[in-house]
Parts: C-alpha cells; sequence; structure tokens
C-alpha cells in the first residue's frame, strides 16, 4: 500500500547558496584577505556563479525547485563605509529577475558570514556601534531589492560565526580561547594584541560579539520595517539537538549546550522575526555509544534529527523554513537517503504543530566549504573547478520526485 507524505499545499522546495562559496572574483572582504595571508584556501573563481546563474537557474528548474535562498555579497554592495555600489545591486536585481522568469521564489540573506575589509578591519562585531552599521546595511539592501524579493533573512547563523571566529580561532579572526595559551602569553608577556588573539579575552570578545550580532538582528528588524512593513524578515539559526543518556552530567552538559547554542540567541531575537529559517545538519547525544554512520564532513548520519529542532523552535510561534540541510557526500551514496529522512522528519515535526513553509537543500552546488576549501561536496549539482562543468547528481533526481509530488509517496 502507498504511505503519503504530503506537504501543506503552497509548500515551497528549493536549494541554497551563499555569495562568497559559490559567486567567485570577490576581493574585499575577511575571507579573501585570510586566503591572500594564507591561513584559509583560496576562493577564487568558486563556481562563477556570478556569470553563471542562468544556466544554474534553469538546472534548479529542470530539478522542480520553486524556491531558491541565496545570499547578497556586503563587500560588493557596500565596498567602502558608506558607499554603495549600484552595478552590484543591478547584478542582484539582474538575479532575482532570472528567478522570477523561472517561477522559482527567491529568499535572500544579506548577510552570509563574510564581511567587508573596511568593517572587518575596524573590530566587525566587536564594534559597538556595529548594530547600527549593520542595520544600516539591511535596510539598503531591501530599499533597493524588496520590489523583487518579499523574504530577506537578516544573517546566517550567528553562532557559527562566534564560535569559530572567537572560540575556535579557525574563521576570521581567528581569536581562540584558550586557557594554557592564556598562560604562555602572561608569562611571556605578549601585547593586548596577541592575547586576544589567543587566550582568555576570545571568550569575552564572544559574549559581546554574540550579543551585538543578536542587537544587529534587532536593529535591522526595525529599520528594515520602518520602510517596508510588507517585507518578511527572519534570522537563520543553526540549530544542533544536544541529547544526553541517562547520566546527570551529561543531562546538565546537553542542557548547557541546548541554551548557549540554540535558546540564548533565539530568546533575544523571536520578537523580531517574522519568522526563522532552520539549518540543520546533525545532532549530538553526550555519553552516546552508538557508533554513527559518518559524512564526509565527519559528522553523525541523523538526517531524521531534523525533527527534533524543529520541535525545539516551535515555542517561537513563528513560521519556520528549512533553510539549510544537507549532506557532504562525495561519492553521492547518502545523499538520497539523506533527503528522504529528513524530508520525512521535517514531514513529522508538521503532523505535531510546527508550521513549516518552505525547505531548501543545501546546496544547489558543489561550493568553497569555508576553511576546508572546495573538499567537500555538498550539491545536488557536481562541479568540475578545472572546467567549471555542471554535471547533476543521481541523488537530486530524488529530490526532483519530492519536490514534484509536493512530498514523498512511498510504497
Ligand atoms: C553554512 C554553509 C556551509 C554549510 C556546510 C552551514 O553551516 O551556512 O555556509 O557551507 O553549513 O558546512
Amino acid at each position: 500500500m502507498k504511505n503519503e507524505m504530503k506537504f501543506p499545499d503552497g509548500f515551497y522546495w528549493g536549494a541554497a547558496t551563499a555569495s562568497f562559496q559559490v559567486e567567485g572574483g570577490i576581493e574585499n572582504n575577511d575571507w579573501s584577505k585570510a586566503a591572500l595571508e594564507g591561513r584559509v584556501p583560496e576562493c577564487g573563481l568558486a563556481c562563477d556563479h556570478f556569470h553563471r546563474y542562468e544556466e544554474d537557474f534553469d538546472i534548479a528548474k529542470s530539478l522542480g525547485h520553486t524556491a531558491h535562498r541565496f545570499s547578497v555579497e556586503w563587500s560588493r554592495i557596500e565596498p567602502r563605509e558608506g558607499e554603495y555600489d549600484d552595478s552590484a545591486i543591478l547584478h542582484y536585481r539582474r538575479v532575482l529577475e532570472a528567478l522570477h522568469r523561472r517561477n522559482i521564489k527567491p529568499y535572500i540573506t544579506i548577510w552570509h558570514f563574510t564581511l567587508p575589509l573596511w568593517f572587518s578591519e575596524s573590530g566587525g562585531f566587536e564594534r559597538k556601534d556595529s548594530p547600527e552599521i549593520f542595520a544600516r546595511y539591511c535596510a539598503y539592501v531591501v530599499s533597493r531589492l524588496g520590489d523583487l524579493c518579499t523574504d530577506f533573512s537578516t544573517m546566517n547563523e550567528p553562532n557559527v560565526v562566534g564560535s569559530n571566529g572567537w572560540l575556535r580561532g579557525s574563521w576570521p579572526p581567528f581569536k581562540r580561547f584558550s586557557l594554557t595559551d592564556m598562560v604562555s602569553i602572561t608569562n611571556s608577556g605578549r601585547q593586548y594584541e596577541s592575547k586576544a588573539e589567543r587566550g582568555l579575552m576570545p571568550l569575552f570578545l564572544y559574549f559581546r560579539v554574540m550579543k551585538n550580532l543578536a542587537k544587529a538582528h534587532n536593529t535591522a528588524y526595525q529599520a528594515i520595517k520602518r520602510d517596508s512593513p510588507d517585507t518578511d524578515v527572519s534570522v537563520v539559526k543553526h540549530v544542533i539537538r544536544f541529547d544526553s543518556n541517562w547520566n546527570p552530567v551529561n543531562k546538565l552538559k546537553a542542557y548547557l549546550a541546548n541554551y548557549f547554542w540554540t535558546y540564548l540567541f533565539m530568546d533575544r531575537t523571536y520578537r523580531y522575526c517574522d519568522s526563522i529559517g532552520l539549518n540543520y545538519y546533525f545532532y549530538t547525544k553526550f555519553g552516546d555509544k552508538t557508533v554513527h554512520r559518518k559524512t564526509d564532513m565527519d559528522w553523525n548520519f541523523s538526517p531524521e534529527k531534523i525533527y527534533d529542532c524543529l520541535i525545539m523552535l516551535k515555542r517561537y510561534k513563528k513560521p519556520i523554513f528549512v533553510s539549510e540541510s544537507g549532506v557532504a557526500d562525495a561519492k553521492d551514496v547518502m545523499r538520497a537517503e539523506y533527503i528522504e529522512k529528513q524530508v520525512i522528519g521535517t514531514w513529522r515535526a508538521i503532523q505535531d504543530g510546527v508550521d513549516v513553509r518552505g525547505h531548501m537543500y543545501w546546496s544547489l552546488l558543489d561550493n568553497y566549504e569555508w576553511a576546508l576549501g572546495f573538499t567537500k561536496r555538498f550539491g545536488l549539482v557536481e562541479i568540475d573547478y578545472q572546467t567549471l562543468k555542471r554535471t547533476v547528481r543521481p541523488s537530486a533526481e530524488v529530490y526532483r520526485q519530492i519536490c514534484l509530488n509536493n512530498g514523498l509517496v512511498s510504497k
């Protein structure tokens, strides 16, 4: 017997990308500078999506997508403080028109990780006035693109920016919280600046940055709404479901991890969200003895647990869209299963009362996976980085059937 898992009418299906990861030719931001310094891999032309977006949207259309999430590049739009580049706006207007011509609904992310150099070099989100600077930029983007797009997310994954940039030190601005380093730095009497790169200081800065990011979103929300009250403004949140076994210490760890990773930021911002974007990748259980299958990122293969993350967000009583969920799988041996299982997880959450409106697979194309360069392949479409040839992966066909059927039909 056929078991139908239909999604609500008007549900949007598609995929996501982000400017720096796919466009190519971006040279004026903190990541391109870090690459020049040899601290992260070079991004170069990436997928040359900047010039090939028509071809890429043809593929998205042929795959049954009805929505597409992408980000605009801050360093292109505001290359110097307060100076806006009209040609960048014109480019993104063309991108939006290209989506409309194919009847694909756009979702714009105004800021996806990369900062223009003038901002990062003057302190970025450590700056006291960063919320106002960010809000001004967001309001400008919506004022220039809002006639072609109704759904804007101010920022992507604030916690990932904070933890990789100020706790792990693996992303710009490469500050690392480390007690041992702090001792050796203090002993050798190094300057404040080196202390800020390692030691205890990054922890304080992390909390400051996280507070500024929440304020930046809230201020941007208000600035956007003043001029464009009908625009849907969201935040895109990376959510991990931290679980534990029976052990009370592990239970406490899971409670704190959920609070600091998800609830703290959402509690600060949900009043200024018309909707929430969920980015889901994996699940973690403290005290877990199970041996999990691993993706190419070495993350637990746990697509169905998207259900738990959607339930976690239910308390904010906002419409939710899955803004990213996907798997790095160069051989394309687990992607189809991943997609099906997380679609089932999403469907179950809807049955349990979560208001989910759309689903964006990460990613449409293989792309620049940040500090890991081009080694990880998340795409429905494979990119040959020598020739830039696009090849649709078999798993994209499985997703296409889901998009066309508005759900899963299993036997
Ligand atoms: C980010 C993407 C990234 C993906 C896979 C998300 O955290 O928004 O930019 O490529 O995860 O790591």
